[in-house]
């Protein structure tokens, strides 16, 4: 079975091999129609609706769609909401997954002052994790990175976030810097490590 692969900067579909059914996977660029349903899957990823967190969840959720609202009619040449459809055997599309990249100019990370892209808020729907769509949107980043020009993508992940560590390395990211463990006290209970892939930028690679 194959299901369809869609670049979202080339509005160009390829076929790539299907993770267990004969259900089709989209990628594409999100549009603000999308936004409720991407603000659900990344609010159900990465916070919690047990006991207290249950109540200030819509909150949450509320803000998570404001901040994507904004920086999507902010239209930056440089910042990509994409998000993973899937289409069952009847004909229903679901959105299942959703990942953000856009430039940061910073010198705290590369220490250069040059301008790089940051993959964040990469998430997918419980029940469509363990079959390729994180690495379907990752390598679709990889895609519109390179149209852009850029060589190098950067992202945060949770020291202690293993499946997420495992994608990433599997992927190529390599580790550039571990944050310092202040972050451990002041901030979070895992620290944060930075990642970063080297993109080839030949038609080849
Ligand atoms: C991390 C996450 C995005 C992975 O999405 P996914 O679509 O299931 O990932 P993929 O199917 O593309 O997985 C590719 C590889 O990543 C690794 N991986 C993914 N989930 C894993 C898990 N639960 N345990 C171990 N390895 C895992 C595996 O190497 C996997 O390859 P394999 O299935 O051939 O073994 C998803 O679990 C998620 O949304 N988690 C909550 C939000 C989050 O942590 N986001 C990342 C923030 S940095």
């Amino acid at each position: 079975m194959t299901y369809w692969f869609f670049d979202p900067y080339h509005q160009q579909q390829v076929t790539s091999p299907t993770p267990s059914s004969s259900q089709h996977l989209q990628i594409r660029a999100a549009t603000s129609a999308d936004l409720k349903a991407v603000a659900q899957i990344i609010a159900e990823s990465f916070h919690s609706q047990n006991g207290f967190w249950g109540l200030v969840f819509p909150l949450l959720r509320l803000g998570i769609y404001e901040d994507l609202k904004h920086r999507l009619l902010l239209s930056s040449p440089h910042h990509i909401c994409l998000v993973a459809v899937n289409t069952s055997v009847d004909g229903i599309q679901q959105l299942v997954g959703t990942v953000e990249m856009g430039v940061r100019v910073s010198d705290i990370w590369t220490r250069d002052n040059k301008r790089f892209l940051y993959v964040s808020n990469l998430a997918v729907h419980p029940e469509y994790r363990r079959h390729g769509v994180a690495s379907k949107l990752l390598t679709s980043c990889e895609q519109v990175s390179q149209e852009w020009g850029f060589d190098d993508l950067y992202l945060h992940v949770l020291e202690n976030n293993y499946q997420a560590r495992q994608l990433y390395f599997k992927l190529g990211y390599k580790v550039h810097k571990v944050e310092s463990d202040m972050n451990i006290f002041l901030f979070r209970q895992s620290r944060q490590i930075l990642l970063h892939k080297h993109l080839h930028l030949d038609a080849s690679t």
